[in-house]
């Protein structure tokens, strides 16, 4: 494996842009090429990141010349069929979330990236980043003593918009799939899969996707995360740990924190606080390409820390939450 890596990128949206930014931070990755359903969208998009080739549709990407692996950043309802054409020509994935629109088509992507031994990873930036990885890493080694339950929130205000992908239940809209994806990878990272499911929801009554949507999830030690997520209201974007010891707070934006607070119990006295900082330059999407890189380096098929499983359980999960509430994306299930 060359030591350069020239990248793809299927969909020229907000999440493209901020990406192309990022791979600059990285040694060695290179645009080489994106692809845009309009094609004067991808020249701009081109010119600005200077990406040598530009497409105006996503099939033709996966012919260019010299590409080494592709970023795919289109809406969910397109990322299984994008994904697929680019595993097809042993050309390495790295999609975004939620990886698809349910388990069926995430066995699907992960049955062809088997077949054809090709790397294939979901773009969970969080995974990679520092400071949640070291708030991983303290609650793993027992610092705290056992993690007892977690409390998650990420919501934010977005007016009403029938053709936002965001509302748009074909295109996978709804808050759960949008961001209940960041608080239940936080869960499912300390605690695993949860054993109970319990889901309520406000269903926007226009198109049908969750506008707001609160989870309970229980664990095999009676461990409990409470998970709340809304595209309609600002909650927080924080985070909780609580463990035997004490607890761990994560700020807003606790899904790519440059710092985090850890309390500890000390009798009936105050929690000490300390404060760990750990900050980054950019957007905090170089984490994840990185990992990328050092994959393909290393002629890996999958990444330890954000490996297929990760990915199965968390689909399941989201299956499993959105026959609770009655979330049904027609033509995928
Ligand atoms: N990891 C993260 O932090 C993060 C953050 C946000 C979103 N995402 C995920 O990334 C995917 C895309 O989300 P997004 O926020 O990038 O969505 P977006 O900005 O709404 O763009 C979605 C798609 O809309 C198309 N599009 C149509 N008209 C456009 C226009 N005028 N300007 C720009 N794009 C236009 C683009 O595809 P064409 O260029 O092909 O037409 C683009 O790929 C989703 O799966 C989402 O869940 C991840």
């Amino acid at each position: 494996m060359k030591a350069q890596l020239n990248w793809g990128i299927i969909g020229a949206g907000k999440i493209a842009h901020k990406f192309a930014q990022d791979m600059r931070l990285v040694p060695n990755a290179r645009l080489h090429a994106i692809a845009s359903s309009d094609r004067s969208r991808a020249q701009d998009f081109a010119r600005q990141y200077g990406a040598e080739y530009a497409f105006g549709s996503y099939e033709a990407i996966v012919n260019c010349p010299h590409l080494d692996v592709v970023y795919i950043a289109s809406t969910n309802e397109k990322h299984c069929e994008n994904a697929i054409s680019c595993l097809k020509r042993r050309i390495p994935v790295l999609c975004e979330k939620p990886l698809a629109m349910n388990l069926k088509e995430v066995e699907r992507m992960l049955a062809t990236a088997d077949k054809y031994q090709t790397f294939f990873m979901e773009a969970m930036w969080s995974r990679f980043n520092p400071a949640f990885q070291k708030v991983l890493d303290i609650v793993e080694k027992g610092i705290l003593g056992g993690p007892l339950s977690i409390k998650a929130e990420f919501g934010f205000f977005h007016p009403f918009d029938p053709n936002s992908r965001l509302f748009d239940i074909k295109q996978g809209g709804g808050s759960l799939v949008d961001i209940g994806v960041y608080p239940m990878t936080l869960a499912q990272s300390i605690f695993g899969k949860p054993l109970v499911i319990n889901a309520l929801a406000q269903m926007n009554k226009t198109t049908g996707v969750d506008d707001t949507c609160a989870l309970q999830f229980g664990y095999a030690n009676q461990e409990i995360a409470l998970l709340n997520t809304s595209v309609t209201a600002a909650l927080p974007i924080e985070a909780y740990i609580f463990c035997e010891k004490g607890y761990i707070h994560i700020p807003p934006r606790f899904h790519h924190p440059h710092f985090f607070d850890i309390y500890t119990y000390d009798g009936f006295k105050e929690p000490k606080k300390e404060t760990i900082k750990m900050p980054y330059e950019g957007n905090g999407y170089q984490f994840e390409i990185m990992e990328v890189h050092h994959c393909l380096n290393k002629n890996l098929l999958e990444s330890p820390t954000m490996p297929h499983t990760f990915s199965r359980d968390l689909m399941a999960t989201l299956d499993a939450v959105r026959e609770k509430i009655g979330l049904v994306y027609a033509g995928h299930d």
